[in-house]
């Protein structure tokens, strides 16, 4: 299911917008409300609340597939395709598979290298959990830990959304996106080939996809920008939606300026 927001008739590139685990296009809603003067596409990925049934073996590959024939359908030509973490991988499968969707590039709050054996074997135990007791229980702690200090201090409201829309979430998506997420390569060769504007971002607090992977991914792209939000965590684009707004902006004007 994809949203279409934004300017509907300009001509500007348009934007896509994909969401985080374990989240849907909800996540977006605010920093979309940032971005003038374009169409903006948000759809639900494979394994979010609304796109959980009659789901292909889990990957990553079938998710950015997913994305693709939604905007085909849409008449999508090229657009700034924009992912936050797990999105960040679709966007960069995307990019590999279908390089004439992709007119330019925004990972935030992710990384292009694949799991360490740990963080695969965390992945399948909670797929494996949640599936075998039908429940997103082992998912409910994120709702914290997806936000930075700051905003769990100053804006509590934010951690209470993101528990409202993970009680939203389907079990079985859950598991599905866990286990896609674990079978992921490393893509930052998809980065060094990329040859259109990037805009890499991440939130100065965020301790799940640290400065570091960004400051490794916008070396790996010839033409990035870089972006530290202040006062966010991983989820960058809830915890502070005007600067991530700007910056998306910022990105889709450089993508015009190319056309
Ligand atoms: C997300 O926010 O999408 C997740 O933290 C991604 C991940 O688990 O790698």
């Amino acid at each position: 299911m994809t949203h279409v927001l934004g300017d509907t008739s300009s001509d500007g590139v348009p934007l896509v917008l994909l969401h985080g685990f374990p989240l849907d296009h909800r996540m977006w809603l605010d920093a979309a409300a940032h971005v003038q003067g374009r169409p903006i596409h948000v759809p639900d990925l494979l394994g979010a609340a609304a796109r959980a049934r009659d789901l292909p073996e889990p990957s990553i590959e079938a998710s950015a597939d997913a994305v693709a024939a939604a905007l085909d359908a849409a008449g999508v030509r090229a657009a700034a395709v924009a992912g936050l973490s797990m999105g960040g991988y679709v966007a960069l499968a995307l990019a590999e598979r279908r390089p004439d969707l992709v007119a330019a590039l925004a990972l935030l709050d992710t990384k292009s290298t694949a799991d360490t054996e740990e963080a695969r074997a965390n992945r399948l135990r909670i797929a494996d959990a949640a599936e075998s007791g039908a429940t997103v229980d082992p998912v409910r702690p994120m709702a914290q830990t997806l936000v930075g200090p700051t905003t769990r201090e100053t804006r509590p409201e934010k951690s209470e959304q993101i528990a409202a829309w993970i009680d939203e979430q389907d079990p079985a998506g859950v598991g599905w996106s866990q286990r896609a997420m674990a079978a992921r390569p490393d893509r930052t060769h998809v980065l060094e080939a990329f040859t259109g504007p990037v805009l890499v971002l991440v939130g100065a607090e965020d301790d799940i996809t640290p400065l570091a992977g960004a400051e490794h991914m916008a070396a790996a792209a010839r033409d990035a920008v870089l972006v530290v939000v202040p006062g966010a965590g991983h989820m960058s684009a809830l915890e502070q939606p005007a600067a991530v707004g700007a910056a998306l902006e910022d990105l889709a004007r450089r993508a015009d300026a190319r056309r």
